[in-house]
């Protein structure tokens, strides 16, 4: 009779992300990391921004006359609002929303109840994608057709165009909204429009992934495909980060919100969001929710500079990057974000690594936010010698 035990789990596997990061780590202070999605200031080290710390010390002042009791399941109040005015303006549309744990949480509420929306749904990823896109699909069992999201090295629309006219049945297509990851290469507004027709022909449910408003354009500019979306009539479910650009990442902060039509459907939603966190680890952490509050209430302004700087250094490093690598990389740095899919093999990848102590993913991601300015022609002659 077979008897349950450690010995009998298959043998797990480490995240390439956090493992790459791990051997950049251990490679001590000369190496270059490229690996881990995190904003570095020229130290090496991850950015606070000014208006987070103004925010923090506004908090500071308050956090010990607080209530620590549970907080309500779709998360604090003035955390919403204030995402909800981030996302679309002063005229939101009427939303469900509920607070999660991090961009990562939000999809994976979001991609829950497109599930439960119809069981049987199927949802288009155009690939290469965010590495834990996939894995959060599995783990909600939820069936996913990859499409390619690049031709000629491109960003297309056709995959998803062709597989939304192929698929039998309800659809769910998960987008990046900016700042792809891993290509940096995001869709054009006429490719945007091609896409939301194609959507809203087949009457499918459209998941847009904002992981990183203020990375591309003004936070305004990065919001435009999803206001899109939220007036064309479409389901439209958004899952929104606070990790790069309040730059919290330990603090596990995002949103998960759906566009709605009239209240009963609003009350329906959150009660389903709900039900879908406290299943998975209940409420989400409040303190980046009370940061990222206090930020837009008292602190906008600042905040509109940081990501504006963050901005314009990621494009400074990425330009200075190009010109520093042969003709056949500038296609792929040539975009916006952290990350760029270097035309590496995994061999020269690895020698990287060994003879260089240049470190990124196995596939060739590189997070051009997490080398120094200072370090990027190093970067570039570095990656010359393998
Ligand atoms: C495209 C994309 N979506 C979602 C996330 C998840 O964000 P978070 O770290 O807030 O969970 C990331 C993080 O790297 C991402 O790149």
């Amino acid at each position: 009779m077979p008897v349950a035990s450690f010995a009998t789990l298959p043998s797990s596997k480490p995240d390439p992300i956090f493992a790459a990061a791990k051997a950049a780590k251990a490679a001590g202070s000369q190496a270059i990391n490229g690996t881990i999605g995190v904003y570095m200031d020229e130290d090496g080290k991850p950015m606070v921004f000014p208006s987070v710390r103004s925010a923090l010390e506004d908090l500071g002042k308050e956090l010990s006359g607080r209530s620590y009791s549970y907080p309500a399941l779709t998360g604090l109040a003035e955390f919403r609002t204030v995402v909800h005015q981030l996302i679309f303006g002063k005229n939101a549309p009427m939303l469900a929303s509920i607070a999660s744990t991090g961009g990562t949480g939000a999809l994976s509420l979001n991609i829950r109840l497109a599930k439960l929306m119809d069981p049987a749904i199927t949802l288009i990823l155009p690939v290469p994608a965010w590495a834990n896109h996939a894995p959060l699909c599995r783990s909600a069992a939820i069936t996913v057709k990859e499409v390619s999201y690049l031709e000629n090295g491109l960003p297309s629309t056709r995959g998803v165009i062709d597989a939304l006219r192929t698929t039998d049945g309800n659809c769910v297509v998960l987008l990046q909204v900016g700042c792809h990851n891993p290509l940096g290469l995001d869709l054009s507004s006429a490719q945007w429009q091609e896409v939301l027709e194609a959507i809203k022909q087949k009457k499918a449910v459209a998941l847009l992934d904002l992981a990183y408003q203020g990375f591309s354009g003004t936070p305004e500019e990065d919001a435009a495909p999803v206001r899109l979306f939220a007036e064309s009539g479409i389901v439209t479910l958004i899952s929104w980060s606070a990790s790069k650009n309040h730059s919290i990442y330990s603090e596990r902060c995002g949103l998960a919100c759906a566009v709605v039509s009239d209240e009963n459907t609003k009350i329906e939603v959150e009660g389903h969001y709900s039900t879908l966190t406290r299943g998975i680890h209940s409420a989400a952490a409040t303190f980046g929710q009370s940061v990222v509050a206090r930020v837009q209430q008292a602190h906008h302004d600042q905040w509109l500079k940081d990501v504006a700087s963050a901005r314009e250094m990621l494009q400074r490093k990425r330009t200075m990057l190009m010109e520093a690598l042969p003709a056949n990389f500038h296609k792929a740095v040539d975009g916006h974000g952290m990350f760029a899919m270097l035309p590496l093999t995994e061999d020269q990848v690895d020698r990287l690594a060994a003879e260089q102590k240049v470190f990124m993913t196995r596939d060739g991601r590189i997070n051009i936010a997490g080398i120094p300015l200072k370090r990027i022609e190093e970067l570039a002659e570095k990656i010359g010698k393998v």
